[in-house]
């Protein structure tokens, strides 16, 4: 059915065909509540009837232009922008998805310290191409620059001192070449983990040291979905440049690198020089600044508080014999599996997905990880929780008779 598409990646059966809200249509009308948020980008739901009219509006006016040129409305969506983001950046571009984004912002760190290595942490998930690839838990380049960190939740903190002369090691080795850090602040592609702060903290102390600069990788993290607007707010750091993308379209490609003037001063015209067609294009920014019109004026913040605590209640009242682990940091849910009954742990996760698929739930899995994953919709409404909590609890028991009836207790 698929032959004409290149097999870029495993699609499902299901053909998709609208959606609005939490929810997916199929080409047959069923319904799927959106689990995964497209790729973690509609936080506000899909197809949010202002962005729409945004779209609508924009694009009959105008979506594309010649970049010597630039609209009202990129202008108006950077100072929107800056004025929401906490801290002092006074400097925006906007760009199209998230890895080029990653790739801008390590790009424009090497020319501004003259220097070519970059730290990320392993387990990072930076984009899909360039040296953000390279970084990325998904390559085996840059092995030595990836530092091994303490996840919290694993007791590992207490070890904070092994990790920290570790990583002080590889860094003093390189200190006149590291042009800077790369931060996910929570590793969702890599596993859903939460580096630990005390850990955190002092490698960016340590860049400002050696003169290299502190980035943060919010493409996925940014826009609540930790519970706070952006995700570096769980660290007392001061970053120097901010990657932002997904959700800032929520579903549009536009994405964006946020940093300071006194940056940009340190490169002449010509280092700075960047081109590509749709960069700073109208229609996308005038997305991004409906977003966060929309973020704000509906309190999505405060509003999430509850849903935040109702769905880690519920991860932790779970008692399945094949979980390992149900974690959550924030709006980011995963639950980890180990092998049970006649299932090993690939065929359990993929059976989870695919049950909770037909039940009308769509989830997020890593067989590479071993767990299932939830980044709903920032906008889900009770009663969706609730289905999906009755989802999720069906099917694991489910799976649990399954086994009990092909493998009955003696
Ligand atoms: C943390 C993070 N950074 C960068 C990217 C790359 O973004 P995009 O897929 O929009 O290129 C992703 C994508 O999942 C991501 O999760």
């Amino acid at each position: 059915m698929f032959d004409k598409i290149l097999r870029t990646n495993t699609f499902e059966f299901e053909l998709i065909e609208r959606a609005s809200g939490s929810w997916i249509y199929d080409v047959n009308g069923k319904k799927y509540l959106d689990c995964e948020s497209g790729m973690w980008c509609t936080n506000l739901g899909h197809n949010h009837p202002t962005i729409v009219e945004t779209i609508k509006e924009q694009s009959s006016k105008i979506i594309h232009r010649n970049k010597g040129f630039l609209c009202p409305i990129t202008i108006e969506a950077a100072e929107k922008l800056l004025d929401f983001i906490t801290d002092k950046f006074d400097k925006v571009t906007f760009l199209n998805s998230g890895s080029e984004a990653v790739e801008f912002a390590i790009n424009f760190a090497k020319k501004i310290t003259k220097r070519k290595n970059v730290l990320s942490l392993e387990n990072s998930y930076l984009g899909a191409f360039g040296i953000a690839r390279d970084l990325s838990f998904t390559s085996s380049e840059n092995e030595e620059f990836k530092l091994e960190f303490p996840v919290c939740g694993r007791n590992e903190c207490e070890n904070l001192d092994r990790f920290l002369q570790k990583a002080y090691k590889v860094i003093d080795k390189h200190a006149d070449d590291i042009a800077c850090f790369v931060l996910e602040p929570i590793m969702v592609g890599g596993g859903v983990l939460r580096p630990c702060s005390k850990f955190i903290q002092p490698i960016c102390d340590k860049m400002k040291e050696i003169g290299a600069l502190v980035i943060i990788d919010e493409v996925t993290t940014g826009f609540g979905r930790t519970g706070k607007k952006f995700g570096y707010e769980l660290f007392k750091i001061t970053p120097d440049i901010l990657a932002l993308g997904k959700a800032l379209g929520n579903g549009y490609p536009v994405s964006a690198v946020v940093t300071k003037s006194d940056l940009e001063a340190k490169l002449t015209s010509s280092e700075l020089y960047y081109a590509q067609s749709h960069q700073l294009d109208p229609l996308g920014t005038s997305i991004a600044m409906k977003v966060i019109e929309v973020f704000e004026s509906e309190d999505i913040l405060e509003k999430l508080k509850p849903k935040i605590v109702e769905l880690f209640s519920f991860l932790k009242t779970l008692s399945h014999p094949s979980i390992i682990d149900a974690r959550s940091f924030g709006f980011i849910f995963a639950i980890e599996f180990k092998e049970y009954g006649n299932n090993k742990t690939k065929e359990l996760i993929l059976r989870i997905k695919d049950s909770l698929l037909l039940e009308g739930v769509m989830i997020g899995f890593s067989t590479a990880k071993n767990l299932i994953r939830f980044l709903p919709p920032l906008t889900i409404s009770d009663e969706e929780i609730k289905f999906l909590k009755q989802k999720i609890t069906k099917v694991l028991e489910e799976i649990k008779s399954s086994e009990l009836d092909t493998n009955p207790i003696p």
